[in-house]
């Protein structure tokens, strides 16, 4: 039996952890886990879920068939997340079908008599455009008068970044990557101007109301749960309360309309030929042997994400435009496409490892293994506007991935001398195609490149040496 590790990203539950094998994954309970695991798994709410695929699948096995002895006394195998994601990697309509999905759930549940002990989007995963609740180990049985224990969670993680995005035109990924806790109640207070936040308008009363009771009881003896019991906190106050939150949550709207690469599909730019042409080498690239994962960098519209999907079992399509994903996202939602995973990533800071010893979320470099890489259109920008030099950028590419297709803009196109426009002359004189050839011959092999008929790109397609 291949042997099986702790994921270091779970430790937060005492009475149930995740276990990650070879294409295995599974959740094994203690004893008290096991016996509430038990008490709620065929209750509606979880069969519902587990029927609609809002759950992930889960088969309970015996622990010693999976190599797990003491202190487990029930597992249960999922199948594999082909790609993990965290929330700050995804885009505010991600967020928000996330958000809507914990609270289906837990609405569903609570009625249900079925307790939900968190509500992080870290129990959330995307399958290429569809979200799915991954933890099945944050069920338990609700005891009467029991709070929503996760509405403090809730409106840290999902709520107030959404509303920092859709309120303020804030881009909420960079404060949840800077917190595994989101953003704070305080934070957000003093972040919301003033018109924003009075009661009387509703839409903030989570803000104000919220912030207030936790200061009240955060530094208190009072039994919560006792009060809540007694203030008669029933599964029909906490339904309303989620009902309330899931029209906020969906009144929220994005806001942006363009961005910098938002008009980039109709490209116009291209001569006529280059597109296709470019489209069928990257094609017979992908299609050359079979591939499990493909990395699209700088993948925009996602065309190139298409064809590799068409030829691959996975891929994931990283722009660090937010809008660019967000379309894209709801462009394969629509068409339910579950083998290309949109994410906002900027290759240049996509983040490293955070949480409990920078282990707990690790960076997007640790979280998987393409076979191939794509980078089309794409190295210019990070060599010349965010300074990555060629070597840099080509040392990553052979550490991260064992084949490569990659655009090499020359000196003389048209985008290369634009973004040259306001550098100082001269720091850049190596970005040229004969350089970028040396350096690429260092780290790999060529096995076919074309010059695009536009005259100033080639497209190589190369395989990692030794
Ligand atoms: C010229 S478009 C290329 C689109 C597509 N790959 C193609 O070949 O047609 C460049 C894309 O790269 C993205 N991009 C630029 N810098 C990036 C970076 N540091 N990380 C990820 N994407 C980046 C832009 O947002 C843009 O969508």
């Amino acid at each position: 039996m291949a042997s099986i590790l702790q994921d270091p990203g779970s430790f937060r539950d005492p009475l149930s952890k995740v276990f990650v094998g070879d294409g295995t994954v599974v959740r094994a309970f203690t004893e008290m886990g096991a016996s509430d695991i038990d008490k709620v798994w065929k209750k509606k709410s979880i069969q519902r879920a587990l029927e609609s695929g809002d759950l992930i699948s889960s088969t309970i096995v015996e622990p010693a068939s999976v190599g797990l002895g003491a202190p487990w006394v029930s597992a249960m195998t999922h199948p594999l997340v082909p790609f993990i994601s965290y929330p700050y990697e995804w885009t505010f309509s991600m967020l928000q079908d996330a958000a809507m999905l914990q609270l289906k759930l837990t609405r569903a549940a609570v009625v249900d008599g079925v307790g939900v002990k968190d509500a992080t989007p870290y129990n959330i995963q995307f399958i290429g455009s569809r979200a799915q609740f991954i933890d099945a180990g944050s069920f338990e049985v609700r005891k009467k008068g029991d709070p929503w224990y996760g509405y403090q969670q809730f409106c840290e993680m999902f709520l107030y970044p959404l509303m920092l995005q859709g309120y303020l035109g804030v881009g909420f990924q960079q404060m949840l990557r800077g917190s595994v806790n989101g953003i704070s109640i305080d934070t957000m207070r003093k972040l919301l101007p003033s018109s924003l936040r009075h009661p009387r308008k509703g839409r903030l009363t989570h803000v104000v109301l919220h912030a207030a009771a936790q200061k009240r009881y955060a530094d208190s003896n009072v039994d919560m749960k006792k009060q809540a019991a007694k203030s008669g906190l029933n599964a029909q106050v906490l339904d309303a309360t989620m009902k309330k939150l899931e029209s906020i949550v969906s009144s929220i709207n994005l806001g942006d309309k363009t961005s910098t690469w938002s008009e980039y599909s109709e490209r116009g730019h291209y001569i006529e030929s280059s597109l296709d042409e470019k489209q069928k080498f990257v094609r017979d690239a992908v299609a050359s042997a079979p591939r499990k994962q493909v990395w699209d960098i700088g993948c925009n519209d996602g065309i190139f994400s298409r064809i590799a999907a068409a030829h691959s079992d996975y891929v994931v399509a990283m722009d660090a435009d937010p809008l660019v994903i967000d379309r894209l996202y709801n462009t394969l939602k629509a068409e339910k496409n579950e083998k290309i995973l949109p994410l906002y990533v900027d290759l240049t800071d996509s983040g490293g490892g955070v949480g409990w010893r920078g282990q707990e979320r690790p960076g997007i470099f640790n979280r998987g293994k393409p076979d191939i890489v794509m980078a089309l259109a794409v190295i210019h920008h990070m060599a010349i506007t965010f300074h990555v030099p060629l070597a840099s950028q080509l040392d990553m590419f052979r550490d991260l991935t064992p084949e490569l297709i990659i655009e090499m803009p020359h000196a003389d196109d048209p985008m290369v001398r634009k973004l040259l426009t306001n550098k100082r002359d001269g720091i850049h004189d190596d970005f040229n195609l004969d350089e970028f050839e040396r350096l690429l011959n260092e780290r790999f092999t060529v096995k076919s490149k074309m010059l695009l008929s536009s005259g100033t790109r080639t497209i190589f397609h190369a395989v990692r040496k030794g």
